[in-house]
């Protein structure tokens, strides 16, 4: 089952096996400086829908300073999580649409409207789309001393243990939580899920032994497994990782099916003045093409999209796919 491909190319996989989960998220957006003709004179919070120290709030950290070096004031990440980002989602679709508040989410905005049916926001009617930001492959992991050395390894002890082996993931629709779903419908088991706030935490027991599996984007797990720190069985992406060349992918290891990677996108609320939205876009693109921002997204495993995939249109068609996508696949569970 290929789910998710590369943003050149989208194919629509086999059915999932995923929970729903009856969600209401709430939020009120702050405001900041006048969006407009002195755009921006005013501080830019960015909502992160995930805690602190995970892979979406990586990303953003990253390109808080170029960005705001760009726009000529400061970047500020707005770290609101729960509910599988559908709460900061939710904050962003509130706020004032003047530029000064904004959302960077990743695949989850396409999943939600298939996972939450109390969704209190719509991702295309409530936003502007701004660009495209990244695409980051997984790794499906282990805490350190499970004991299996390989994939084949894992499933066996996956089957053997069934039940009472540990998956954590940062809630139901996040990254994490699809590739746990993916693995599971693949292998025809079912694991004890534990949600996180984000993968930011759930690494942090993973590294503490208090989880046994976390499938995690590269931008969050490279160094770990760089350092020894946690177990590497798979990388789900069609070719290996560059950071991670000993790591196989999941259609190597047996797994083809289990293959998704995670995109990013760049959000304001939907009324944002059109020539707030280039202004955003236009720092965003510049963002994207410095070296720092290149040369630390490379030693995460990803990379900056072109300047082309960065634009607002090829955004919204990425989400409009990915909800056409999600809403077949998941709405079948429906
Ligand atoms: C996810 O699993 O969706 C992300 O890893 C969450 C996060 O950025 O913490």
């Amino acid at each position: 089952m290929r789910l998710i491909r590369p943003l050149s190319t989208l194919a629509v996989g086999a059915t999932l096996c995923l929970a729903l989960a009856a969600c209401s998220s709430s939020g009120s957006g702050g405001g900041g400086g006048e969006g407009g003709a002195n755009f921006p004179d005013d501080t830019i919070d960015v909502i992160v829908p995930f805690a602190a120290g995970g892979p979406t709030d990586t990303v953003t950290r990253i390109l808080a300073e170029p960005l705001g070096e760009e726009l000529g004031v400061q970047v500020v990440v707005d770290n609101v999580e729960g509910a599988g980002g559908t709460v900061g989602a939710g904050e962003a679709s509130t706020a004032d649409p003047d530029g000064y508040t904004l959302l960077l989410h990743h695949i989850g905005m396409s999943t939600a409207p298939a996972l939450y049916p109390d969704l209190n926001f719509d991702p295309v009617e409530d936003f502007e789309p701004i660009g495209l930001v990244t695409e980051v492959p997984m790794a499906i992991l282990s805490r350190s001393g499970l004991g299996p050395a390989d994939l084949d390894e894992l499933v066996s002890y996956i089957e053997d243990n069934q039940g009472s082996v540990t998956l954590a993931h940062a809630g139901v629709g996040s990254a994490s939580h699809l590739c746990g779903t993916l693995l599971q419908d693949a292998l025809g088991v079912e694991l004890t899920e534990v949600p996180y706030d984000g993968t930011g935490p759930a690494m942090a027991d993973l590294l503490g032994g208090q989880v046994d599996l976390l499938c995690d984007q590269t931008t969050n797990s490279a160094s770990q497994i760089l350092a020894g720190s946690v177990e590497a069985y798979a990388v789900t992406v069609p070719e290996r990782v560059a950071v991670l060349p000993e790591i196989p992918t999941t259609a190597e290891a047996g797994l083809p099916d289990v293959e998704v990677s995670i995109w990013h996108g760049l959000y304001a609320p939907a009324g944002t003045p059109e020539e707030v939205v280039t202004i955003l876009n236009e720092a965003l693109i510049t963002a994207l093409g410095n070296e720092e921002v290149g040369t630390q997204f490379e030693e995460l495993g990803t990379s900056p999209v072109t300047a082309e995939q960065a634009s607002p249109a090829t955004l919204a068609t990425q989400l409009d796919d990915q909800i056409a996508l999600w809403g077949g696949l998941l709405g079948q569970e429906g």
